[in-house]
């Protein structure tokens, strides 16, 4: 294939991944953004392997049946409360992409272009495989580490130690150097001791970052992942893969920074590793205290009587599967004239947007769904607030407990409606590990059970 003619492909592959960006900002464009998303892959894929230099076609053939297989039988199994872990599993792979190709290019550098006339490697590319090798490999151990935790085979405690900041510090300055001399003088002893130093800054960033302050974690290494492609695309001189490597190097740090401010944490603290780690995870407990408890007769009596009512979706709507009962409850509270809105907080469930997904699969108009900032203040005028599976994102402490873990943390303000239906099998704490003392105000009703079986009985009963 001509240069010129890859070039303008890689291009118009670049345009449809922006496309795709700004499709997936809303719920309404995001099938759109997808198709987008898809087109532009194939192409880029396509112009790859026309334009390869090389004619291998049976193995590209075969890579790409085996790649495109496991990620269609993942695809299809995997279920939606799993999808963060998947998303920490496959940043784990680009950024060992990042590393194997890195290596492939020091070890051939002819057969990657990148040489001098005296045959050396180019400064350049020094630099631009040091950076890959770096962020690659610092993004595949971390990935690890949060899939682990993600996946529950590690605990979810952040692993908070004395000195934490200092070693970080340490291995970060000692890699600067060696990188420093790489860049003079590669030698394959170097480019091993600092891809091994990478591998384990990559545990000992993420490692103390735990708890509630997982989310700021996913959307970082989908960061770093992004940066790692982008320094591949720089050693394979393919534009389409820096381009999109840093499109979701940027949107990444961007969504990092959005979670930083949904958790009212500081953006450079979480650069650095570790932060607010000292008391979260701690799993704080009052199981003594009394609490108010009902049943789906209980809850269809207030809701039948209320003239508005505020859904609050959260994880365990997704564990249960109960959007669409959700949907039903709040078509029969409609149906008699109760107004019905939906309030979504930005790290509800355990990915970005994760409500919304559930929410948009079980048609619920986009109208009727609310971002924290928008309807918080509406709390106070609402007459039930009906917590399905949520969590975290309600517990008071983060507003009025200083010494709370989650403290500072935006929460929605439910406890400011008149009644909270709390639906949840017990009272165990949410992600964070805390306990929650809106389980114990005299306002909330607690409806114990599966978060699909009890709406469900809930719409039998209106
Ligand atoms: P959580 O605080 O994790 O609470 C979910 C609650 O759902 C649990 O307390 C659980 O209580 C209940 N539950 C589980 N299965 C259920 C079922 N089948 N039926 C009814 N209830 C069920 O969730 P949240 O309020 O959505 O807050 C999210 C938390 O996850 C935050 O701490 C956030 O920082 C963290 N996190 C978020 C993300 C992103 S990006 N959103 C990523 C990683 C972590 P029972 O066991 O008593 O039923």
């Amino acid at each position: 294939m001509p240069a010129d003619l890859a070039a303008l492909l890689y291009l118009a592959s670049a345009v449809l991944f922006i496309l795709a960006l700004r499709g997936l900002s809303n719920p309404e464009s995001a099938r759109l953004g997808n198709i987008f998303g898809m087109l532009g892959m194939a192409v880029a894929i396509l112009t790859t392997v026309l334009g390869a230099r090389t004619a291998a076609y049976g193995e590209m053939a075969l890579a790409l049946a085996a790649g495109g297989a496991v990620g269609l039988v993942i695809a299809f199994r995997i279920k939606m409360a799993a999808m963060p872990q998947l998303v920490a599993a496959f940043h784990s792979l680009v950024g060992l992409a990042a590393v194997l190709v890195a290596a492939a290019a020091f070890y051939h550098p002819a057969a990657y272009g990148i040489v001098d006339a005296l045959g050396q490697i180019r400064t350049s590319s020094r630099v631009e495989m040091s950076l890959g090798v770096v962020i690659g490999a610092v993004t595949f151990t971390g990935s690890i580490v949060a899939f682990t935790r993600l996946q529950g085979i590690i605990p979810g405690d952040p692993v908070v130690f004395r000195g934490q900041h200092a070693l970080n510090v340490v291995i970060g300055v000692i890699i600067v150097l060696l990188l420093g001399t790489f860049v003079h003088t590669p030698s394959t002893d170097v480019f091993w001791v600092v891809t091994l130093l990478a591998l384990v800054l990559g545990v000992t960033l993420v490692a103390p970052i735990g708890g509630a302050d997982m989310p700021v974690v996913i959307s970082m290494l989908n960061s770093y992942s992004g940066w790692a492609a982008a320094g591949i695309g720089f050693t394979l001189e393919n534009s389409a893969l820096i381009v999109t490597g840093a499109l979701v190097g940027s949107s990444g740090a961007i969504l990092s920074y959005i979670m930083c401010r949904a958790m009212n944490r500081s953006f450079l603290s979480v650069i650095l590793g570790g932060f607010g780690g000292e008391a979260a995870g701690q799993a704080v407990r009052a199981a003594d205290r009394a609490v108010t408890a009902g049943s789906a007769e209980d809850a269809a009596f207030i809701l039948k009587n209320a003239s508005s009512v505020i859904i609050v979706p959260g994880y365990g709507m997704a564990v249960a599967q109960a959007q669409h009962a959700v949907r039903e409850l709040a078509d029969a509270l409609k149906r008699r004239g109760v107004r019905v809105a939906y309030a979504i907080h930005p790290v509800a469930g355990r990915m970005p947007g994760h409500m919304n997904v559930l929410l948009a699969e079980a048609n619920v108009p986009y109208d009727e769904v609310f971002a924290l900032e928008q309807i918080d203040s509406e709390f106070q005028a609402t007459d039930v607030a009906y917590v399905i599976g949520a969590n975290d994102i309600t517990n008071p402490a983060a507003r009025d407990d200083p010494s709370s873990p989650i403290y500072g943390m935006p929460i929605l303000d439910v406890d400011r409606a008149k009644t909270v239906l709390f639906v949840k099998r017990s009272l165990a704490p949410g992600y964070a590990g805390i306990d929650n003392a809106l389980f114990y105000k005299p306002n909330t009703m607690m409806l114990f059970g599966d978060a699909k079986k009890m709406t469900e009985e809930i719409v039998k009963a209106l």
